[in-house]
């Protein structure tokens, strides 16, 4: 089989590299892809950007593939997927309409509140009056969230009220603009991506991500700055419980409104002293927390994901793990997550030890007209680790951190480091 991935970040270099290991895909094409990726696909320019579906489909018709993946949001909430699945062609992501879970987080939830999934109290709201009165009835500390896609940057957490407001002004602004102004959710927070066809759901491996961009969980959210896993603290039974009360209400509910769900629902947690509560869900792979789960998945990827998009999860045997860690550490540019900079030099990939211990997954980088790597957008590069112990794996990760170099670049120190320690608890 060969399979078509869309999509330019260190994401995809991730689903790339394990389609690559499978034996049972012949060949990867990607649509941008980035330079990592070129060492291991061949890379096909999409000159209308990832959500140009006529030019999705036209690849995935030139190529012959049996398999088109489509990693970010953006071309799902376009509807790419449509449009393959419209010319016959087996697709892994869900419908535009399926895809709103992700693109509008008032539709998920109502989605939530009618498969009574457990999740924060909240108010949707259209004016600054409205938010005023939100914020009072739930109070401190406010969450405010854009109500469409916003890159990991629609959401504020703070004490400040005039914060609050401050922030839910700026989405209002925007043409239909909508804020969600939400009960504030206690406890670790556990990305669990769980595999669907429409009927079956197949949970992968939990993951956690670290959103803030400074040591210590400081600074403003972004796309995210590092994971790991598995989770060692995480209560047992999680997995499981997840599935059943949330997961699976969620895509018989998405089957009763004749928008049945395939791809991956991302199930964003927050582990409150009151259970599992949903903080948010996406509908594709999240980044970086694939980095660190698709480094674990000892089943060959492509069958996991064309029987998602055939509905055969019934059919498919349990998933195999490694009982490694994995974590990986994002190397971002100057200035990220405001003005990221861009057109730096990355230097120093080329001495990372290499798989499976240590390896680069590229995100932002691009070839500039001498050919030289330089960086191109916010999160530049995801450096993986893996190892038999989280310290283990971390220590792998932050020598090879230390070998690449970008002028100007920032990451954290702490990834995974409470984890490590032992101080990852969940609230009584
Ligand atoms: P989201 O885009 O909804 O995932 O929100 C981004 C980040 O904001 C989350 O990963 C959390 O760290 C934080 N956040 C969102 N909603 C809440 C909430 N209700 N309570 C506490 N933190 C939240
Ligand atoms: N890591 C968070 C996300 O992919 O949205």
């Amino acid at each position: 089989m060969k399979v078509l991935v869309i999509g330019s970040g260190a994401r995809e270099h991730a689903i790339v590299r394990a389609l690559s290991l499978d034996p049972a895909v012949d060949a990867v094409v990607a649509a941008p892809g980035n330079p990592g990726i070129e060492a291991v696909a061949l890379c096909e320019p999409l000159p209308g950007g990832v959500t140009d579906a006529d030019a999705v489909v036209a690849l995935a018709r030139r190529h012959e593939v049996g398999l088109v993946v489509v990693g970010p949001e953006a071309p799902l909430v376009a509807g790419v997927a449509d449009a393959v699945r419209a010319a016959g062609i087996p697709c892994f992501g869900p419908s535009a309409k399926a895809a709103r879970l992700e693109g509008s987080k008032a539709f998920a939830k109502e989605v939530m509140s009618a498969a009574d999934v457990p999740t924060g109290m909240a108010h949707v709201c259209t004016s600054l009056d409205e938010v005023a009165d939100a914020l009072d009835a739930l109070g401190a500390p406010h969450v405010v969230k854009d109500d469409g896609l916003a890159a990991g940057k629609g959401v504020v957490v703070t004490d400040d009220r005039a914060e609050a407001l401050e922030h839910a002004r700026g989405c209002l602004d925007k043409p239909d603009g909508r804020v969600v102004v939400e009960e504030f959710l206690d406890g670790p927070e556990v990305s669990l991506f769980c595999i669907c066809d429409g009927e079956q759901v197949v949970p992968l491996v939990p993951a956690q991500d670290f959103k803030r961009v400074g040591d210590g969980d400081s600074g403003p959210n972004t796309g995210g700055m590092g994971a790991y896993s598995p989770l060692d603290w995480a209560p047992a039974g999680l997995v499981d419980d997840v599935v059943a009360r949330i997961a699976r209400p969620v895509v018989a509910e998405m089957a009763r409104r004749g928008t049945p769900f395939s791809g991956v629902l991302y199930v964003g947690l927050a582990l409150t002293g009151r259970g599992p509560r949903v903080i948010e869900f996406n509908a594709r792979f999240g980044d970086p927390e694939t980095q660190v789960v698709l480094d674990r998945l000892r089943t060959p990827l492509g069958a996991l994901l064309l029987a998602a998009a055939t509905g055969g999860l019934a059919e498919l045997e349990p998933l195999r793990w490694s009982d490694q860690h994995a974590v990986t550490v994002v190397v971002a540019a100057h200035d990220y997550p405001a003005t990221p900079r861009t057109g730096d030099a990355v230097t120093g990939v080329e001495e990372v030890p290499g798989a499976p211990d240590a390896y680069v997954l590229h995100a932002g980088t691009t070839r500039d007209a001498d050919g030289v790597l330089v960086s191109s957008g916010g999160r530049v590069l995801s450096v993986v680790g893996r190892g038999s112990s989280l310290a283990q794996a971390r220590e792998r990760a932050y020598a090879a951190v230390d070998v690449v170099g970008l002028e100007g670049s920032h990451h954290r120190r702490d990834i995974a480091e409470r984890a490590e320690r032992g101080e990852v608890t969940v609230p009584a």
